[in-house]
Order: structure tokens, then sequence, then C-alpha cells
């Protein structure tokens, strides 16, 4: 078992969370660094006899023999860099073992400042990747917002996420590839039930849009559901469960807000945490973390372990890991059940590598191992719902993080006492804090707090201020 969390109530509506309460694995384990000196591996899978294959976002796909790294790239590309372009994506087709089929999404620059985000499919023959074939090339790519994580379905479906390119509008625009999850038959065609196929004006290959930059997929076991995990604006990180042909709201929704016709996350996370991938644990050797959804979180530098009801709500979360070491991209379960996880710490200008960064870390279960202490205090209630009344609640959902507890004061400015900088009058405190102070790093609460809910914090502050 693991201690200590927040249980939320059934509903349906969106939730936030803060910081989760810290928690450890709780089966005795040891910890191998595998590689060192890695430059932002971004993807890790397992092939059959033993071997595994990852990228480095520089362009190198590398690969692990007996656990031993191999000097020697299976393939380099020309991958474009810049801040969180590269080499990312990878996926092992359902038919590897016959075919030696591998897929790899990259970017790649056309000149003037121009990218793309492409995909191709590869084939294994020995320790190299041979015979290129284009998948789908040509999709807006961009510095910061270009996906893209590579999953096979349970339908035997690959799907591909991408970013918006910092081109927002498009995200809502189906006769573009950006902002989307596309879907494909294993040999690169479009199949024939997606949701536009047919439809004018629209791409078939999209799956569903009005994404900003997603980074983890992940197919629950059992009931196939599709769940994703995307940086949002201003903070306001997201967990979606994606369905077919819907609209996921960005640019027009972020946050906790509502539009008809458009889906709200399942799960707002402010401040941000940078989410990566995403799995679904469910070996034998760590009972603790079967069935849970793991979200990778860069700059929040751990990963969430996030339970699910039978509805596919979350119900619990907690934060295993914290800063232990530092940004994580991935985790991945090996055939054993044993956890693997890349760091990304060679990843200006949030990542500060330390002595042997990047690193492949590998988790085993093992009864002569030891079990972590828990690094931070448990918090009680950090997971917040539309009927949330208590301000102190309030406040160590959606304010702690950054003001600190009871707006005390924490990694930003406490608000207890002082002259205020950007409003004038405290009559106008509802409104700073329902349109927040997005040039200073401040979201806005609102569609994360309603209305009433702004209303309690602000006579709390009133009242407390000296
Ligand atoms: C992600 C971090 C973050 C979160 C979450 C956050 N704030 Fe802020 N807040 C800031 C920053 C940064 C500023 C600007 C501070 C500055 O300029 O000194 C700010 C400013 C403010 C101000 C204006 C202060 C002034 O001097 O005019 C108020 C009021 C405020 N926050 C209240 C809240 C409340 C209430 C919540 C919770 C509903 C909240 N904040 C959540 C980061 C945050």
């Amino acid at each position: 078992m693991i201690i200590a969390a927040a249980v939320i109530p059934a509903s349906a509506a969106p939730l936030s969370i803060s910081a989760p309460p810290d928690a450890a694995l709780t089966t005795p384990h040891r910890i191998e660094v595998l590689a060192e000196g890695l430059k932002v591996p971004w993807e890790l899978r397992f092939l059959p006899g033993g071997r595994q294959i990852f990228t480095e976002r520089i362009g190198r796909v590398r690969m692990m023999e007996q656990g031993k790294l191999l000097e020697e790239p299976a393939l380099t590309l020309p991958a474009a860099q810049g801040n969180k372009m590269g080499l990312l994506g990878l996926a092992v087709a359902p038919d590897f073992r016959t075919t030696g089929h591998l897929f790899l999404a990259w970017d790649k620059a056309l000149g003037d400042r121009r990218f793309e985000l492409r995909m191709e499919r590869y084939r294994l023959d020995g320790k190299k990747l041979v015979e290129p074939k284009t998948i789908i090339e040509g999709i807006a790519a961009n510095q910061n917002h270009t996906g893209c994580r590579l999953e096979f379905g349970p339908d035997g479906m690959l799907y591909m996420t991408t970013g918006d390119a910092d081109q927002a509008e498009g995200s809502q625009k189906l006769d573009q590839l950006h902002g989307k999850i596309l879907r494909f038959n294993p040999d690169g065609s479009v199949p024939q039930d997606n949701p536009f196929v047919g439809k004018e004006g629209a791409r078939p290959e999209i799956w569903s849009y009005g994404h900003r930059n997603p980074q983890g997929l992940a197919f629950q076991p059992g009931t196939g559901q599709l769940y994703e995990s995307e940086h949002g604006p201003l903070h306001g990180d997201e967990v979606n469960l994606i369905e077919k042909g819907a609209n996921y709201g960005w640019p027009v929704i972020s946050h906790r807000r509502e539009r008809e016709g458009m889906r709200a996350p399942l799960l707002e996370v402010t401040p941000a945490v940078g989410p990566g991938r995403l799995l679904f644990y469910q070996g034998a050797a760590f009972p603790e973390l079967r069935g849970s959804l793991l979200l990778c979180c860069l700059r929040g530098s751990a990963v969430f372990r996030i339970s699910l009801g039978g509805d596919g709500l979350p119900t619990h979360i907690e934060r295993l890991w914290h800063q232990k070491w530092g940004r994580i991209r991935f985790i991945n379960e090996a055939p054993d059940g044993s956890l693997w996880l890349g760091t990304s710490m060679q990843d200006p200008p949030e990542g500060k590598p330390g002595e042997g960064d990047d690193k492949l870390i590998r988790i085993i279960a093992d009864p002569a191992g030891t079990v972590d202490a828990i690094a931070g205090k448990a918090a009680d209630q950090v997971l917040l719902t539309p009927d949330t009344v208590d301000p102190e609640k309030i406040i160590a959902s959606a304010c702690a993080a950054c003001h600190g507890p009871g707006l005390a004061g924490g990694e930003k400015r406490g608000l207890l006492s002082g002259e205020f900088k950007h409003l004038k009058d405290p009559v106008e405190l509802e409104k700073v804090i329902r349109d927040g102070v997005p040039a200073a790093g401040m979201p806005p609460a609102s569609g994360v707090l309603s209305e009433k809910q702004i209303g309690l914090v602000a006579d709390y502050l009133r009242a407390k201020r000296r």
C-alpha cells in the first residue's frame, strides 16, 4: 500500500491539483544507473530477446544489449535542434518479430526558419536501422510545441501526438495536422474508421483535435481507453481522456474552463509540472503500482501516481521520487516488471545537468533491497472540486504552491502584508484572482475556481491582511 492520499468524490467535473502528497514505493527494491552522459533520452522501448532501443533528442537512436549501451548508434538523424525540437517518439510495430519494423518521429529543418515534424518507418537489421519509409511529413513544427509521442493502441493502430507549433489557431483547424492526435494503420495508410475520413476540408489522419502540446499517451489495460498528457498555457497542464473526433478546446479554452462542444481535462495541474510520458503499470514486481496511471514530470521533477476509479476518473494522486533525479521525461515497464526512467537535465534552459546527466535508471524489485523514506511532508487536502468551500483548502490546492500555505509566502511572494503591486484597491481582489497577472506569472483562477470560491478566497485574504 501507498500512504496518505486525498480522495476525490466521484464527479465528472474537471479536477485541479497542485503538489500531491509525497509517497514512496513500498516494495523493497534497488536502483541501478544503466547509462550516463546521455543527451535528453526521449523514449525507450523493449525489443524481443532482451534488447532495448531508445531515442536521444539530439538525433541518435541507441541500442542496449545485455544491459550494456552500444557505443555505435543504430541510426543518426539530422534532427533540427533548438529548445524542445529533435528526435522524439519511438514505437515498435506489433509485428516486429517478423518485420523488424520501428517508427520514429523527428523535427527537420526546411530552411528559412521553417520546420516540419515527420514520422518514418525503419527496419532493424542487426544493430542498424535501415530502409526509411516516410509515413507522414510536412506537419508544422516549432521550437517548443512539437509533441511527439508514438503509441500503438490495443486496436493495432499507431497514434501520434503533434504540438500546436506555436500556431495555436491551427489546433482548431481540421485541414491542418498540428495540435492533434493522429491515427494510422501500421503500414502508414489511413484507417477508414478515423472520424474525419471523407469529410471535406478535413485531414483523414486526425483522431482528436484542439491540443496544445501533448507528450504522453497511454491505453488503459482492459478498457482500452486512451489517456493523454499535455502541456498547458500559464501552468494548467492537463490529463485528458481522449475520444474519437473530440475537440479538446485549445486555444479557445484551457484550464478547467468549459465550453459547449469542447472537452475539459480530467485533471488540471497548476503550477505546471511539464508532463512527459504516461504509463499504465501492469507488472507484478510493484503491486502498489498495478493499474495506476504514471505521469512523468519534467519541471515537477517527479512521477505522479494517479489511481483511477471504475468510471475512469482520478481518485488518488501521489508524487513519487520528487527531486530525486530531476526532470523525468519517460518511465516504462520492462517485461520483468522493472521500471526504466530517463532524465532530461541536458535540456536548457530549465535543465541544470549534474554529474552523469542524463541518465537511464532502472528500479528493480529486490527482497534484499531498501524502501525509500518519503522526501516531503504529506499534504492533507490537495485536490479541489467545485464543491470545496473551505478557503484554506481552496488556497492549499490552487494558490499555496506559489504563495505558500495560507498565502503567507512560499516560492512566490506572501500576500498577507505589505503593499499590493498589481491592484490599486482591495475591492479589485476578485478581479485579480479571476484574471490573474499573466505578465508576472500568475495564472487566472477563472475556470479553475468558481465565482463563489474566488469570493471566499478574496474574503479570507481581506480578513487576514495586516
Ligand atoms: C503559478 C504560481 C501562482 C499561483 C498558482 C497563484 N499565484 Fe498569485 N501571483 C503569482 C505571481 C508570480 C504574482 C505576481 C507577484 C509579483 O509581481 O510580485 C501573483 C500575484 C498575485 C496577487 C497580486 C498581488 C499584488 O501585489 O498585487 C494576488 C492577489 C494573488 N496573486 C493571489 C493569488 C491567489 C488567491 C491564488 C490562488 C487562487 C494565486 N494567487 C495563485 C503566482 C501565482
